[in-house]
């Protein structure tokens, strides 16, 4: 099962993906998640996408599109998996039918998980993450067991960088002109689903199972 999930930033795609990709044993490829563990190693790659990303804005294309496609060629991506923040953009998305094409592969579903920016900044403000293994809380809705410490490997839980509400404005804007095109992109290719998110976290993953079979 080949899927991607599509939403504002804070929407929960991070939150459902994981479920996802726990339930039906695919990988989770975030690629926030593979620039933040770059940037926390100091790559190349990181110091070129913090840049960027501490801006709230987009990292170049050319410096994701081959990494996802480098990806999803792995030995643990041939059953399948579920793509988090990738593609965000027209050319991304054109780039990945593109290779899939080569590969003779095709995305079965594009999940949009549809949230009202009102909603957005409350959820960015609570979210902790960890920056060792991508695990995501939040304060009052997703609360880890102890205070401050990730539940799966024990480091301190920090706020992303970005979180800040002035840089979440940023991202919000650059999502509706950037990424709500793909809804369409995603529309014409007969794969769009659209579940609101702005239920409790069981509740959107039960929809997404529903869309997705048992
Ligand atoms: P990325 O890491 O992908 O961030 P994003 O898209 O802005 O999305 P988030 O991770 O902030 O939100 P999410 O939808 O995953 O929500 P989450 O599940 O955490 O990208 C960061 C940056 O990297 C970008 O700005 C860009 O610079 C760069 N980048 C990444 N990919 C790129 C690409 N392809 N091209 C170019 N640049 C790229 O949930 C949010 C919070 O809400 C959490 O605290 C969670 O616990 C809580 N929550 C989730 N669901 C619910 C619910 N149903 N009810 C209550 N609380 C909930
Ligand atoms: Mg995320």
């Amino acid at each position: 099962m080949r899927i991607i999930m599509l939403g504002a930033p804070g929407a929960g795609k991070g939150t459902q993906a994981k479920k996802i990709a726990e339930k039906y044993g695919i990988p989770h490829i975030s690629t926030g998640d593979i620039f933040r563990a770059n940037i926390k190693n100091g790559t190349e790659l990181g110091k070129k996408a913090k840049t960027y990303m501490d801006q709230g804005l987009l990292v170049p294309d050319e410096l994701t599109c081959d990494l996802v496609v480098d990806r999803i060629q792995q030995p643990d991506a041939q059953k399948g998996y579920v793509l988090d923040g990738f593609p965000r953009t027209i050319p991304q998305a054109e780039c990945l039918t593109d290779a899939l094409n080569k590969l003779n592969s095709k995305i079965d579903y594009a999940i949009d998980v549809d949230v009202p920016d009102e909603n957005i900044v409350n959820r960015m403000s609570g979210r902790r993450a960890c920056l060792k293994c991508g695990a995501t809380y939040h304060i009052v809705y997703a609360a880890p067991k102890a205070e401050g410490v990730c539940d799966v490997c024990g480091e301190p839980l920090v706020l992303r960088d970005d979180d800040k509400p002035e840089t979440v404005s940023k991202r919000l804007k650059v999502y509706h002109e950037q990424t709500q095109p793909l809804i369409d992109y995603y529309t014409g290719q007969g794969v769009l689903k659209t579940v609101d998110g702005t239920r409790n976290l069981d509740e959107v993953f039960q929809s997404i199972t529903e869309i997705l079979g048992e």
